[in-house]
């Protein structure tokens, strides 16, 4: 795994039924780096994630995550493949009825075969680089603020040492003091694991974070990418959609 890229569209599209939700994209998502998906509501960012997880199949082209080419694998492949993600989406998602330390848990016993003790110590490590203290791991996301059930969320996508992050708008319904505590720790979670060329892809409609936090913008509308640039020249864009999302 050399590559520039950790995700590639070629020449993609989507379309359901007679309406294209994705018209040809072409670009690459720079492996190791943090990149935005950014545009307003309907732009089409979460039908683009969910092709990067092999969840919807293009109807043109082809997507390629960590050099494989998502649709050659077998459902069962494509499973296995899945291993390299970790999600956090919008709600957190998490188990209502396992503490956090056993939603952590969770991928571990799933999908490894790690003992008690190693399972354990990993999730403590895990619940501990999110800031969630030891007492807090035995509560049930109920008794957690909206704020730590983010932390026990990401703690859970970290879980299996993921290649890629994909982060589905997880800071929705949280303050703005939160949501910023919320991208520091996508950020030093990012610092943390990028000697191994981990990716970080965030959908946001947070300008102010995005330039923010970010490495790369990539500018979404109406199914067509308008704009992929590395924050400083983002910030300079003349493209007046942009412009008219910068001056909001
Ligand atoms: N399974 C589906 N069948 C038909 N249309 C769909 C399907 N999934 C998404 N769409 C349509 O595709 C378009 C893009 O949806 P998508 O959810 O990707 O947008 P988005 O950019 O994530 O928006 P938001 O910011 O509101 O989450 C919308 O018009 C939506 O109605
Ligand atoms: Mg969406």
């Amino acid at each position: 795994m050399s590559s520039e890229y950790s995700v590639e569209f070629r020449h993609m599209t989507k379309k359901f039924g007679d309406a294209t939700i994705l018209s040809d994209l072409n670009f690459g998502i720079h492996r190791g780096k943090i990149t935005t998906i950014l545009g307003f509501s309907g732009a089409g960012k979460t039908t683009l994630m969910k092709h990067i997880l092999g969840l919807v199949e293009p109807t043109e082209g082809e997507v390629v995550v960590l050099d494989t080419v998502i649709g050659n694998l077998t459902e069962l492949e494509l499973r296995e493949f899945r291993r390299n993600f970790g999600m956090v989406f919008q709600y957190a998602a998490l188990f209502d009825f396992l503490t956090s330390f056993e939603n952590v848990a969770f991928p571990l016993r799933e999908f490894t075969k790690m003992n008690e003790q190693q399972i354990h110590e990993k999730v403590m490590n895990l619940l501990e680089s999110v800031g969630i203290a030891k007492e807090a791991a035995q509560r049930l996301p109920s008794e957690l603020s909206g704020g730590m059930r983010k932390r026990v969320g990401l703690a859970r996508g970290l879980a299996l040492d993921p290649h890629i992050m994909l982060y589905d708008e997880p800071t929705s319904g949280l303050d703005p003091i939160t949501t910023h505590v919320v991208y520091d720790l996508m950020r030093d979670t990012h610092r943390q694991n990028e000697h191994r060329g981990f990716s970080s892809i965030i959908i946001s409609h947070d300008i102010h974070a995005t330039l923010k936090y970010s490495d790369y913008i990539v500018f979404m509308e109406k199914g067509k990418v308008v704009e992929h640039l590395d924050v400083e020249n983002f910030k300079k864009s003349e493209n007046p959609v942009i412009r008219r999302f910068l001056e909001l």
